[in-house]
């Protein structure tokens, strides 16, 4: 990896969303491989944020958590100043498809308000000191904005036409449009990777995979949505943190990366896997085989039915490849759901029943 610009080290970071699932393992990891960065976390702790997956860096003078809304100008503004700030890596979203169903107005608000509140304040933050070369304005999006593959399409490259489909993915496609702009117009320097579904650690239990390890578990219905046919391409969150920081460092200013974990798998495959998995390896499920548990539930509006990723110009500019396949990487997910009730039972809220009761109403 090169250091593209000579970046200035020690850097100074915003990481947004840095207390959800993503954004709470790549500080781990940043934090991890960079000790002496500064790094603020800025998250509104939504149902989604939870300050406990960060809660043992906290003690480290290098970190700082402050609770704000990414629409906070002022907020942004301040941090931006007080924090000397250099690179900005902006994870903080709506993240999930199913309730930008049920209630797209956060989505828009968040995704794509938020969104512009920060690159406009990035802006000015980087005219302020002489538009340097060496700040970054990091957009974390997702291959979602491409729409839906049918069974034989090539898989998704960085020019594929943008179909959004979902709430969820056209307010993240309004997102990446704005960043795109700010590079063209005003020639800041910003980098974009839409990579495809992540899994691993801290991921809240209404997504797939956590969803499905919980309830095998609890000895609950497995909700297959449709025919469970569609298509998912799964990266490790790690490697997706580790094509970032490749991003951060080797790339040039107004790039964009699709980043995926070659691991292709109908949602039915992978769900037989998780049950394979944890009739292996947890010693008193209540339901054995878990199998026995998986339930077809009728299909989510709209649902794509294939997502895939070609991430060669990542490997070729930068040499990032996905260390995990998707039976490594679902064996360590299940080992830590298992070794890890104190960190999801809190979550299985009044409010995440109410939401669970909404969507499935019928299992
Ligand atoms: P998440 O829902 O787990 O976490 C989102 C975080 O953002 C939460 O901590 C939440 O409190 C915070 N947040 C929400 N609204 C905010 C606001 N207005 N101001 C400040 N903070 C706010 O999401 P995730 O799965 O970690 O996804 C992170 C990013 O990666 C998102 O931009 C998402 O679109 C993108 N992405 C996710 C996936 C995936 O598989 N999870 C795939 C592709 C892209
Ligand atoms: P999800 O984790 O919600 O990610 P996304 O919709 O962003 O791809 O869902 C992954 C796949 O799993 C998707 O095809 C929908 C399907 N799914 C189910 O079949 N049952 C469920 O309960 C959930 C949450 C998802």
């Amino acid at each position: 990896m090169t250091e593209q610009l000579g970046m200035r080290t020690p850097r100074r970071l915003i990481v947004t969303g840095g207390a959800g699932f993503i954004g709470a393992n790549f500080v781990h990891y940043w934090c991890g491989k960079y000790p002496g960065d500064r790094v603020i976390v800025l998250d509104a702790l939504t149902y989604a944020g939870n300050r406990a997956t960060i809660a043992p860096l906290e003690g480290k003078a290098n970190l700082r958590f402050v609770q704000g809304d990414i629409c906070d100008r002022h907020l942004i503004d301040q941090l931006l100043k007080e924090e000397e700030i250099d690179l900005l890596v902006h994870f903080a979203a709506e993240s999930h498809v199913d309730r930008s169903i049920l209630g797209p107005g956060a989505f828009v608000q968040t995704n794509v308000v938020g969104t512009f509140t920060l690159l406009e304040a990035f802006r000015q933050h980087w005219l302020a000191h002489d538009q340097p070369d060496t700040f970054r304005f990091h957009h974390v999006s997702t291959d979602e904005v491409y729409g839906s593959l049918e069974p034989e399409d090539p898989a998704f490259t960085e020019t594929t036409p943008y179909a959004p489909n979902s709430p969820y993915s056209a307010s993240k496609a309004g997102s990446d449009h704005l960043v795109r702009a700010y590079y063209h117009t005003y020639g800041m320097p910003t980098l974009m990777t839409n990579c495809s579904n992540n899994y691993g650690p801290y991921h809240f239990p209404e997504k797939l995979i956590p969803l499905m390890c919980i309830n095998i578990l609890l000895g609950k219905p497995l909700p297959v949505y449709g025919d469970g046919q569609n298509v998912r391409d799964w990266l490790y969150v790690e490697d997706h943190c580790s094509a970032i920081d490749a991003v951060i460092h080797g790339s040039k200013p107004g790039e964009t990366y699709n980043v995926g974990g070659n691991n292709e798998v109908k949602n039915l495959d992978l769900v037989h896997k998780l049950c394979d998995l944890m009739d292996e390896l947890a010693p008193d499920l209540p339901v054995r085989p878990a199998k026995q548990l998986i339930t077809f539930v009728k299909d989510r509006p709209g649902h794509d039915r294939r997502y895939a990723i070609d991430a060669t110009k990542l490997k070729t500019d930068l040499g990032w490849t996905p260390a995990q396949t998707v039976d490594s990487g679902l064996r360590q997910t299940v080992l830590w759901y298992l070794n890890h009730r104190d960190w999801w039972q809190p979550l299985l809220s009044q409010e995440y029943q109410a939401y669970y009761q909404t969507v499935y109403a019928s299992v």
